[in-house]
């Protein structure tokens, strides 16, 4: 695992859309394809905006990258509280990114039925085989969750690589989350984290005891890829020096 601490946000963003865009083209060159994982929330926006200026037009074939989601949450596909919904506003219109290209949650349907819907599409696209993402966005919340992995919830136990609905009580809403099991089995994972407020969150998953169902962003350890993490000072400050 690594550790990159950044003095302002706009370097973290900028270093790890330069990283993302590597990967792709590594991806793309080796398997014709990458197949990424984004996170929701309001820290990456900046990000896939990033991703959607013109410095990136040229530098990978957009056409080649197939966009997931590891979480999302049950509200409308025009609610913007949903995570598709906020990086088609980003990235996927900007870019011009087919629909082809885009393996959104379908929040139309009842949660759990939305939840076996998209491991039926996914396991679809990796052609029954094993389901190795190239690489998983993930963030983190200032309690220690990540994707849609919260404190003392159900699926924090779940084994299977899958993608579960489960009911979030401290939101009073049900969510649509990949499994640990399933993010674990990526190429690489990056977590990206900046603000004063989530930095008890960072000491607690990486330096604290290892308590999952507390800190469940601590499930988060890859089998065979790499973690990374992308942090600015003021999310790393409650890191022992
Ligand atoms: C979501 C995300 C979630 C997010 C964290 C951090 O659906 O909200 O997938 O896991 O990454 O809650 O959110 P912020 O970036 O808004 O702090």
């Amino acid at each position: 695992m690594a550790i990159h601490i950044f003095k302002t946000v706009d370097a973290l963003i900028i270093k790890l859309a330069e990283d993302i865009v590597a990967s792709a083209q590594q991806a793309i060159a080796s398997r014709e394809e990458f197949n990424i994982v984004l996170s929701g929330g309001s820290s990456p926006e900046a990000l896939y905006k990033i991703l959607a200026s013109p410095t990136y037009t040229n530098q990978v074939d957009w056409n080649k990258i197939n966009f997931f989601f590891g979480d999302e949450r049950n509200a409308p596909a025009e609610d913007p509280q949903n995570n598709a919904h906020m990086v088609r506003e980003a990235l996927f219109h900007p870019r011009n990114i087919s629909a082809a290209r885009i393996f959104a949650v379908d929040t139309s349907l009842p949660p759990e039925q939305a939840a076996k819907n998209y491991t039926k599409r996914i396991s679809e696209h990796f052609k029954g085989k094993k389901i190795v993402f190239d690489l998983i966005l993930l963030g983190l919340g200032d309690d220690a969750h990540t994707a849609s992995l919260f404190p003392h919830t159900t699926v924090l136990a779940d084994t299977f690589v899958s993608i579960q609905s489960v009911f979030v009580e401290k939101h009073n809403t049900f969510r649509i989350t990949m499994t640990a099991p399933m993010i674990n089995q990526a190429r690489d994972i990056a977590v990206l984290v900046y603000g004063q407020g989530k930095a008890e969150a960072v000491h607690h998953v990486l330096e604290d005891e290892v308590n999952t169902e507390k800190y469940p962003a601590q499930l988060i350890q890859p089998v065979n890829g790499n973690l990374q993490w992308y942090v600015d000072e003021a999310a790393a400050s409650g890191l022992r020096k």
